[in-house]
């Protein structure tokens, strides 16, 4: 992908993200009267959602109307090879109970990667950025990962989704609290990625995540210095995938103990 094109994106998507934001915002103060419906255990969605996804889906259409998009709530607009994908609000758990830590996650996926990166918690103001080649920002100052090598030093994010089985999840939670790991739940995955780009988590592991939730995050996390295990591998764009990423001297060990691919493998 050509970089004027790659920067005229991350441009109109900085200012697409903080108007979504905003909107997210007004629901958010007012989420006591908005009607919840729910998707499934622990799975919910309000007018939030659909009305901030929208906003975007309008947005970006406008602007690039040979871009396809997938969003979390609408689904896949198919039109031509580069990916938008939209989780309007990740953290719904935290935005429904007024926990301020949910973002609006949007990001590009070209070419079988993610080459652009948005994150925006509207209630902090914290935007998390980038672009392929151009460097991780939290707003203006650049970030990147923590650097630390002592897993038992380390944080690290873990997210249980109710759709899976508990077992895997629980053994995995005992490894890494043997190990001295301090595990956090903090209930949004993008951020997650974005807090592992900034330094302020080491590694972040999910068994099964969707493409929505981590989109917005992998380009941060990469140029950032942070390795990813290969999620997009296979049917990881409609399916879903599991998902590490951590720091570099924590991805080997996190891999070990960690990764379901690599435990099957052994
Ligand atoms: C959820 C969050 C959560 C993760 C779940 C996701 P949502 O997204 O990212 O941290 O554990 O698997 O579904 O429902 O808040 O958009
Ligand atoms: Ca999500
Ligand atoms: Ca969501």
């Amino acid at each position: 992908m050509e970089t004027t094109d790659l920067l005229a994106r991350h441009r109109a998507g900085l200012d697409i993200v903080r108007e979504a934001g905003a909107l997210a915002l007004d629901y958010y103060r007012r989420r006591a009267s908005l009607p919840i419906e729910r998707k499934g255990l622990q799975d919910f969605v309000s007018d939030a959602d659909k009305k901030t996804e929208d906003l975007i889906v309008e947005r970006l259409s406008r602007l690039f109307p040979d871009d396809s998009i997938l969003g979390e709530e609408g689904g896949l607009r198919q039109r031509g090879p580069r990916l938008w994908v939209i989780d309007p609000i990740d953290g719904t758990a935290n935005f429904l109970r007024g926990i301020p830590h949910w973002c609006v996650s949007v990001g590009m996926i070209a070419e079988g990667r993610a080459v652009i990166g948005l994150l925006f918690n509207p209630v902090t103001g914290e935007m998390f950025s980038a672009h392929a080649g151009g460097g991780a920002y939290l707003g203006d100052e650049p970030i990147t990962v923590s650097g630390l090598a002592d897993l038992g030093a380390s944080s690290i994010g873990m997210g249980y989704a109710h759709r899976l089985p508990l077992a895997p999840y629980v053994a995995e939670m005992e490894a890494a609290l043997r190990a001295g790991i301090d595990c956090r739940t903090l209930g949004s995955g993008a951020l997650d990625i974005g807090f592992v780009a900034a330094g302020r988590l080491d590694a972040t592991y999910y068994g099964h995540i969707n493409l929505w939730d981590v989109a917005g995050g992998l380009a941060i996390l990469a140029e950032a210095g942070g390795i990813a295990s290969d999620f997009m591998a296979g049917d990881a764009a409609t399916n879903g995938n599991e998902l590490l990423v951590a720091t570099p001297a924590l991805y080997e060990p996190l891999r070990a103990m960690l990764l379901r691919a690599e435990r099957r493998a052994a």
